[in-house]
């Protein structure tokens, strides 16, 4: 996928500011602490105009594209259902806005929540090259949501990327207001590693305690299937510019980004019977699907011979809804 060209433009135009190999440098910085799990002291990943200008560069693009593919999953899920206010919880340069505006384009209202001032000036700029009204009106609050205990009363509330940044002690609490500000549908995403999902079933199970019932991606409502050694996760691929690829010092035209989300609601919504939960193995006249279904995890084979099923199989990703019967 591309970036939504008015976000790409402001990303180049934001980086020609700035020397590249000294932004390179700080990516390289920035993400092995970020790998590492380890903010600088203050517990902040991030300390400067230049270190947010960097994540804009080396970051940004990747988790749009995995915030873009969670939505994209849950609105499949509700169709028909379009949310009116979005709150963007520890929004950094409001990556979560531009992903939820492309897909409800509609939004009347977004809250940005947000610790950092820098950051919160970047995404400003970066919302001025939209042509979204609410995107143009959005609200950006200076905040550090772990010490609050105001409620943010919104449709759609996405908290993308944070809660790896919010001490474990807080964490609950951090779900818990999150879920209290959320009117219909929350999305919570995070980095797909192993790490990242367990955060993410801790969320899940603190979520359907709660009541949430489940909209994407698991087809079901039951506890997670996934074994200690395993951990769910997706991916998506974004086309890297000329200029990130110099920042991140990378060749390939291209990077996938693998993550772990849930996205759950106060009314429920269309759940997938299946969800694709690896690549499709595609060999000669069979495909192999790795699946989280209703009853557990299971691997199926479909063949040429079910003609129908094996056209539909055929376009499958990891990721995508499973459904062994034509939508109707
Ligand atoms: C890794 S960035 C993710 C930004 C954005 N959501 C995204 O997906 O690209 C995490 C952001 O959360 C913010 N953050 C972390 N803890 C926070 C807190 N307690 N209150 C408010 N913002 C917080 C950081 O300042 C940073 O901008």
């Amino acid at each position: 996928m591309e970036l939504p060209l008015p976000l790409h433009t402001a990303i180049e135009n934001e980086l020609t500011s700035h020397p590249t190999t000294r932004l390179a440098a700080l990516a390289a910085q920035l993400s092995k602490n970020y790998r590492a799990g380890v903010p600088f002291n203050g517990g902040t990943y991030l300390r400067s105009l230049e270190d947010v200008t960097a994540y804009a560069a080396f970051r940004l693009p990747a988790t749009f594209a995995a915030v873009y593919s969670a939505l994209k999953q849950a609105k499949e899920c509700s169709p028909g259902w379009n949310p009116k206010t979005l709150l963007d919880a520890g929004a950094g340069p409001g990556t979560a806005m531009w992903a939820a505006a492309s897909l409800w384009p509609d939004l009347e209202h977004i809250t940005l929540l947000e610790r950092d001032e820098a950051m919160i000036n970047l995404g400003k700029r970066l919302c001025a090259y939209s042509s979204v009204p609410s995107m143009l009106e959005a609200e950006w609050i200076k905040i550090d949501i772990a010490e609050t205990d105001e409620v943010f009363p919104h449709d759609l509330v996405v908290a993308s990327y944070v809660l790896n940044e919010i001490p474990e002690s807080r964490s609950q609490a951090f779900i818990r207001k999150l879920w209290e500000s959320t009117g219909d549908t929350l999305v919570v995403i995070e980095p797909g590693t192993p790490e990242g999902f367990w955060r993410i079933k801790q969320a899940r199970e603190q979520l359907a305690a709660a009541g949430a019932k489940m909209i994407a991606p698991c087809p079901h409502d039951k506890s997670c299937p996934m074994p200690e050694s395993d951990w769910c996760h997706f991916a998506q691929r974004v086309a890297r510019s000329r200029l990130h690829r110099k920042v991140k010092g990378g060749e390939l035209s291209y990077e996938d980004e693998k993550f772990s989300f849930v996205c759950m609601s106060r009314t429920g919504g269309r759940t997938a019977q299946g969800r694709v939960i690896r690549h499709p193995q595609v060999r000669k006249g069979h495909i192999r699907l790795e699946l989280c279904t209703s009853e557990g995890l299971t691997s199926i084979v479909v063949t040429r011979k079910d003609k129908e099923l094996f056209r539909r199989t055929r376009e499958l990703q990891w990721g995508s809804a499973f459904s062994p019967t034509p939508k109707t």
